[in-house]
Order: structure tokens, then C-alpha cells, then sequence
């Protein structure tokens, strides 16, 4: 499946969080040209993925981060860029057609009033809505919720690389740790500030 023109570290990057950008924005937030998407964690791994492939169908997105993700977020072709340290997002937007929510804990309630009414809001993570606040919300604005557990597809796998083959599609690798240090690329990642993907060389 890996292009000729891909590395593999390139490749590497490109497996488990590509796929779920897909799933995210493709297969569940059925994205389209003109639509408005809003990306929070826009440079995470999954969240770069996402501007790309929603930016690649023609809609206008909107990514969230921190003044120091401003740079490469913009970077990634985001139409407009949101500081979610000093700015409050459901006052920005309260009209996405889709928007995707990597964060945990009741950060999705912000995604559920950035969404317009029977809009789509996809999440990467649990929300344990035991007091039906979250249901309530969702039927009250007519909302398609999904939360993504990605798996292993070969299809959507090709359609990637092909993407990643012609360049519409690019694996940003902020760290690259020989296996020998693969417990600093672990602290990397629990800093949840990382941008991009981090990848581990297997052992020589
Ligand atoms: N369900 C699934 O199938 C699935 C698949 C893949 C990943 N996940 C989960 O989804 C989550 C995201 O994955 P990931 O690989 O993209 O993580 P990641 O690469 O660690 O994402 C880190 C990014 O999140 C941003 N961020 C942190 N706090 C934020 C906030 N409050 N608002 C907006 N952005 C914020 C950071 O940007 P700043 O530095 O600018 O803050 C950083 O660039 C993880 O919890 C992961 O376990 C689930």
C-alpha cells in the first residue's frame, strides 16, 4: 500500500490517526464543499489529518489550538484560526455543519453549540452523559452524534495513500525518537501539546 514517494517513518505516521480523520470527517461527518467544519485539536495527529482531508473536499475550516499551534495550524490551510486560550469557541461559532471533538470530559458540550441545529458532532472520545445533559442537548438540536473507534480498513487505507501519493495528504513528523528512546516519545505524548505525529524507528 506505502507509495514509492512516502517514507516509512511518512507511512508510519499515517496509519491509526489518518484513519480516523477519515472516519471522522468522511464516513460519519460526511463533509462537503462549502460546508462549515470546525476541527478542535486542529494540530494533533488526528485533528492535522482532518483539516487536510476536510480542506482537500472543499469545505471552510475552522481550527482550534493554542497561540503556539497558530503557526502550523494555519499552516495546514485552515480558513480561520481559534486561539481556544483566550478565545470562547460557542461564541465564535454556533453554525458548523460538522464538527469533530478529540477532547475529553465535557469539552464536547462546547462542540454541541458550535454545531448548527441538525448538524454533526464527532468525537474521538467517551462522554459519560449520566444526567442526560448531553441527550438533551443532541434531540433538542436535532444533532447526528457519533463517537469514532476506528479499526483497521484496507479500502480506506488505499484511498490514503493515494492521497498521500499526490501530495494532498502530508504526515506532519514533529519528532522522530530512535526505539531506544522510545519512553521520551511517551512523555512527548502525555504533554498533549505535541503537533503532528510522533514516531518510534523500530529496532536496528
Ligand atoms: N476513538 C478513536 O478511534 C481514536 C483514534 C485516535 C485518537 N483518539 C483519541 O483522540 C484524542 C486525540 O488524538 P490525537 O492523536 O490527535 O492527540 P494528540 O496528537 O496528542 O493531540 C494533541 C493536540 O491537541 C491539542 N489540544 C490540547 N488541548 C486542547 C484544547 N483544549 N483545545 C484544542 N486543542 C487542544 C494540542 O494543541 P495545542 O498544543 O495547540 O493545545 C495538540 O496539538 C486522544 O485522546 C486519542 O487517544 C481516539
Amino acid at each position: 500500500v506505502k507509495p514509492s514517494n512516502v517514507t516509512h517513518e511518512a507511512a508510519a505516521a499515517s496509519g491509526l490517526a489518518a484513519l480516523a480523520a477519515w472516519e471522522a470527517i468522511i464516513t460519519y461527518g460526511q463533509a462537503r464543499a462549502g460546508q462549515k467544519v470546525l476541527i478542535h485539536g486542529a494540530a494533533g495527529g488526528v485533528g492535522h489529518f482532518a483539516v487536510q482531508l476536510a480542506r482537500h473536499l472543499g469545505a471552510f475550516v475552522i481550527g482550534t489550538g493554542s497561540p503556539a499551534s497558530k503557526e502550523f495550524v494555519i499552516g495546514l490551510g485552515v480558513d480561520q484560526f481559534i486561539d481556544y486560550t483566550s478565545q470562547t469557541i460557542e461564541n465564535l461559532v454556533q453554525d458548523a455543519d460538522l464538527v469533530l471533538d478529540p477532547m475529553p470530559g465535557p469539552h464536547i458540550f462546547q462542540s454541541l453549540t458550535a454545531a448548527k441545529p441538525g448538524g454533526r458532532v464527532i468525537s474521538l472520545l467517551p462522554y459519560d452523559d449520566h444526567d442526560g445533559r448531553m441527550a438533551a442537548v443532541v434531540n433538542q438540536k436535532r444533532l447526528f452524534t457519533h463517537r469514532v473507534v476506528v479499526s483497521s480498513n484496507g479500502g480506506t487505507m488505499k484511498e490514503i495513500a493515494s492521497l498521500l501519493q499526490s501530495g494532498v495528504l502530508k504526515p506532519h513528523l514533529s519528532m522522530v525518537f530512535p526505539f531506544a528512546e522510545l519512553p521520551l516519545a511517551h512523555s512527548a505524548i502525555d504533554t498533549s501539546h505535541t503537533k503532528g505525529k510522533i514516531v518510534v524507528l523500530g529496532p536496528q
